[in-house]
């Protein structure tokens, strides 16, 4: 049950290509999730998505779309970062059909797939795709009524840095939320099951199915990502407030919910 994915690359990514993490173990050394890696992938990116997660991804979404939509007032503005393909603006441009949604992502392959998806939905008057590094967001202080990341922030080089860029760039009072991937901790048969399918079944299918052996590294990423304690303190770090963590599907993604004070 894992993926929204983002394979390490194994080529290098020197190169202005914003952020991307530094791997772990067996990738060591290697950057995740640059633009150029997701320009190679976009035209399979969405089915991979759903093929991985069994279509739990698009419930993770509405998840996320929900936090923001109950409490962004009506004619307000969201930013997506990372927004890949716009799975994430789509659906909370469904949810709330007063809310404008601007995303940026890195990627122009995965911004193309995404400008169809949002044309071919008659979303364009409302979600602006444009590309920009989310380590170094092109935006005004206070812009926006709340500000995302799905799937995307496990990858970012400075993780501290990213969090500070969504806080700078979302109005006090308003929410910061962030979906990631984890290693499912739940001790019990399905917790155990959804731990094999990340560990075993997830790199391995993404690998055949994207033609990218770097999906083999897939769960290194995933675990080296913070534990929800470390994260939610990194974001108070960042200056959000009244912060939370709100596992989901047996603890293989997590919501992770700021207010700025
Ligand atoms: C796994 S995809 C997630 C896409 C989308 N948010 C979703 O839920 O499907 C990760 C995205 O992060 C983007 N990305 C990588 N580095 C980034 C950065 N520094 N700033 C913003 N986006 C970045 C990639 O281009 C890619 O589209």
């Amino acid at each position: 049950m894992s993926p929204p994915m983002n394979p390490p690359m194994n080529e290098s990514n020197e190169s202005n290509e914003p952020s991307v993490a530094p791997e772990t173990d067996r990738g060591e050394g290697r950057d995740l999730g640059s633009g150029a890696m997701f320009d190679g992938i976009a035209a399979r990116y969405d089915m991979l998505n759903r093929v991985m997660s069994m279509g739990l991804d698009v419930r993770w979404r509405r998840a996320l779309a929900r936090a923001i939509t109950e409490v962004t007032p009506t004619g307000g503005e969201v930013l997506d970062v990372a927004t890949g393909t716009a799975d994430v603006a789509l659906t909370i441009a469904a949810q709330a059909p007063s809310l404008r949604i601007v995303g940026v992502d890195p990627s122009a392959g995965m911004l193309e797939r995404g400008r169809k998806k949002v044309r071919g939905a008659g979303l364009d008057g409302r979600i602006t795709l444009e590309i920009a590094d989310g380590l170094s967001l092109p935006f005004a202080d206070d812009r926006f009524d709340a500000a995302c990341v799905s799937f995307g922030i496990r990858n970012f080089k400075d993780r501290a840095l990213g969090l500070a860029e969504l806080t700078r760039v979302t109005r006090p009072g308003g929410l910061v939320a962030i979906l990631e991937l984890a290693e499912p901790r739940d001790s019990g048969l399905l917790g155990r099951a959804a731990r094999t399918h990340v560990r075993h079944v997830v790199p391995r299918l993404g690998a055949i199915l994207s033609g990218s052996r770097e999906y083999r590294y897939l769960q290194d990423s995933i675990a080296a990502f913070p534990p929800a304690a470390e994260f939610t303190a990194m974001m108070r770090e960042a200056g959000l407030a009244e912060v939370e963590a709100r596992p989901m599907t047996f603890g293989a993604v997590v919501l992770f919910l700021g207010r700025v004070p």
